[in-house]
C-alpha cells in the first residue's frame, strides 16, 4: 500500500506536516482571521497556544496513522506557512479533503492547485475509490477550487455541517467528488 507522503510539491507550493513550533506564523497567516474561518468548522484562534495544541494533536494523529493528515502549504522556497489541506482516509474506499489559504493569497489557483495533486495522488492508491468534499452552500469559491481539482458536483447535503461562526443550525452544503 503506498503510503501518504510526508512532503510533497506542485509548481508553486510545498507541502509539509505541521508543527507545534509553526503556530506563532499560523496564527499569524490565517487562523486568527475571522475572515478566513466564516464557514468553517472552528472559530478564528485569538491565542496561540490552543492553536499549538491543535497542530500538536495533527502530529500526533499522523504518528499514530489514523487517517487524519494535514499538510502546511508554503511557497516554494520559503518555509513560512500561507495554509493548510489536510485528508482523512475514512474507510470504505473514501478520502474526504479540506482546505483553508490565507485571504492575501486568495485568488490565484494556489488551493485549486494543491487539491488537484493530492486527489490525484490518493486515487492511484488502490483501496481508495472517491475522492470528496463539501463545502457550505453559501461557499461559491470552495465549490469552484473543488470543481477545477476535478471534482463533479454530486447534490446538497441539506443540514449537514455547523459553522460555528454563523450559528448553532446545522446548514446546507455542497458535495463534490472525483471517483474511479
Ligand atoms: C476557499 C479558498 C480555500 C479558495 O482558495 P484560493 O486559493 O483562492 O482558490 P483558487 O484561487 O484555487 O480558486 C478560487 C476560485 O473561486 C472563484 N471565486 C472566488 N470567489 C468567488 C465567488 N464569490 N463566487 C464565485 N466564484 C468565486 C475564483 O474566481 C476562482 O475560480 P477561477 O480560477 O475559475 O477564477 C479560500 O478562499 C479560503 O481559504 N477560504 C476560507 C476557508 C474556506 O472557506 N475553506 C473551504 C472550506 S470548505
Amino acid at each position: 500500500m503506498p503510503r501518504p507522503p510526508t512532503t510533497f510539491a506542485t509548481a508553486r507550493l510545498f507541502a509539509r506536516p505541521p508543527r507545534a513550533e509553526d503556530a506563532p506564523a499560523v496564527f499569524a497567516a490565517y487562523a486568527s482571521d475571522p475572515e478566513v474561518t466564516r464557514y468553517l468548522s472552528w472559530p478564528a484562534y485569538t491565542r496561540v497556544e490552543p492553536l499549538a495544541a491543535f497542530l500538536r494533536e495533527c502530529e500526533s494523529h499522523r504518528e499514530k496513522g489514523n487517517g487524519h493528515l494535514a499538510w502546511l502549504l508554503s511557497l516554494k522556497g520559503t518555509d513560512t506557512p500561507i495554509g493548510s489541506i489536510g485528508l482523512t482516509l475514512e474507510g470504505n474506499g473514501r478520502a474526504m479533503f479540506g482546505y483553508v489559504l490565507a485571504k492575501k493569497f486568495w485568488g490565484h489557483g494556489f488551493t485549486a492547485e494543491a487539491l488537484t495533486w493530492l486527489v490525484d495522488w490518493v486515487l492511484t492508491r488502490p483501496d481508495i475509490y472517491r475522492a470528496w468534499a463539501f463545502c457550505d452552500a453559501e461557499n461559491p469559491a470552495s465549490a469552484r477550487v473543488m470543481e477545477k481539482a476535478g471534482l463533479s458536483r454530486e447534490g446538497v447535503l441539506r443540514r449537514w455541517h455547523v459553522a460555528p461562526n454563523l450559528g448553532p443550525e446545522p446548514r446546507d452544503c455542497l458535495v463534490y467528488a472525483k471517483v474511479k
